[in-house]
């Protein structure tokens, strides 16, 4: 099986931070969303992996990910440019696909425990396509799928306006060539896009064996500020394990906290579950629960909670930043430090705030 991540898309809701970089290059506990959907592909034995370009700096991709040697992976890139829909974006495949099975991946979602018992149930069914579903709550936000009385797969519908069911059509698709052959009857939808899911529509019309499984555990879209927010909650409560490689002086650290090495925390309190990257320096602040810190950041003077900072970000005497999704280079500093209004930022890099 060959794995495609889909890493191009406007990232219009993430704006302004997807003003410097492709929204899946946002780091979650300090590792980008693609890097957890490629090392799940990884994980299912996949070595030849296509990565699919948009027109948001490409080459941040290129450079991060390189020929995916790094990785023990061999990267093929795929420029699509233009946001012309997922449908399409696949559709750039075919050379790179050739006769293999394929699982494409958006670059933004994130599975609790991966897809590899999915992968298993697609190659031993031997199906033309497989999709995941996840009871929502929102249905109207995802493609939505209606099964009939008996379980059955009977229709697909993006972002429904009138509800069909509360099953969405979460971001993984297992496919056979197959793909290749419907692909060029599709037809722009409302919002212009070659739609995946009138893609598998039109397989199910044309008789291939589309099959669905339900997803385990939970599953992030990391579409907006709050859910990227979320997200990292809840891997820095699932997945950090307490960590000292850098020093800790004259401080507290409770609970699990990941400290790279390189940092100094010097006269602070750290609260896990919280993660601060290489050659960072904390001093005189207060950091997490919650939080995420990039490398090379300079923090002083400070408390930062439920948060994400990235890399070579300052932070000066601001005492109450919370709920905050902070870009890389940015400076935030207080001419004033008994203020104690709690600040929530949703900021790009190189932004300067000064409060
Ligand atoms: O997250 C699941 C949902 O993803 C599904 O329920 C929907 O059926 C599916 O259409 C998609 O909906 P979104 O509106 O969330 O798609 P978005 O435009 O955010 O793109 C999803 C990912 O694919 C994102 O990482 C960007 C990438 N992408 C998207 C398009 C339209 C591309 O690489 N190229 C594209 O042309």
């Amino acid at each position: 099986m060959k794995g495609v991540i889909l890493h191009g898309g406007q990232g219009t809701r993430l704006r302004p931070l997807t003003y410097a970089g492709p929204k899946q290059l946002i780091p979650i506990a300090n590792k980008p969303v693609s890097q957890y959907v490629l090392e799940d592909l990884i994980s299912l034995g996949i070595k030849d992996i296509a990565i699919i370009l948009g027109e948001t700096f490409p080459e941040l991709v290129r450079e991060y990910y390189g020929d995916g040697s790094r990785f023990g992976v061999k990267i093929t890139y795929i420029n699509q440019g233009k946001a012309l829909g997922i449908a399409h974006a696949v559709s750039l495949c075919k050379e790179f696909v050739g006769e293999d099975d394929f699982v494409v991946y958006l670059g933004d979602n994130i599975f609790q425990y991966g897809i590899a018992k999915y992968a298993s149930l697609f190659t031993n069914e031997r199906l033309d396509s497989m999709i995941l579903l996840k009871e929502v709550d929102e249905p109207q936000r995802f493609g939505v799928a209606k099964l009939d009385g008996n379980g059955k797969l009977v229709k697909l519908v993006e972002k429904p306006k009138e509800h069909i069911s509360n099953y969405a059509v979460v971001g993984v698709y297992f496919f056979s060539p197959s793909f290749f052959k419907i692909v060029g009857k599709l037809k722009p939808s409302r919002r212009n896009e070659l739609e995946i899911t009138d893609a598998i529509q039109l397989m199910i019309d044309d008789g291939y064996k589309v099959g669905y499984s339900f997803v385990d555990g939970w599953w992030a879209d990391t579409g907006k500020k709050n859910d990227i927010l979320a997200l990292n909650a809840t891997i820095l409560d699932e997945r950090i394990e307490s960590k000292i490689d850098g020093k800790a002086l004259n401080s507290r650290i409770e609970g699990r906290v990941s400290i790279a090495e390189g940092t100094i925390v010097e006269n602070s309190t750290v609260r896990g579950p919280a993660i601060i990257g290489r050659n960072t320096r904390v001093i005189d602040s207060h950091i997490g629960p919650y939080t995420s810190i990039g490398d090379s950041c300079n923090i002083k003077k400070s408390s930062i909670e439920y948060s994400i900072i990235m890399d070579n970000t300052s932070i000066e005497e601001i005492l109450n930043l919370e709920d905050s999704l902070v870009g890389r280079n940015a400076k935030i500093k207080s001419n004033n430090s008994t203020a104690r209004k709690t600040l929530k930022l949703h900021i790009s890099d190189y932004s300067e705030v000064e409060v």
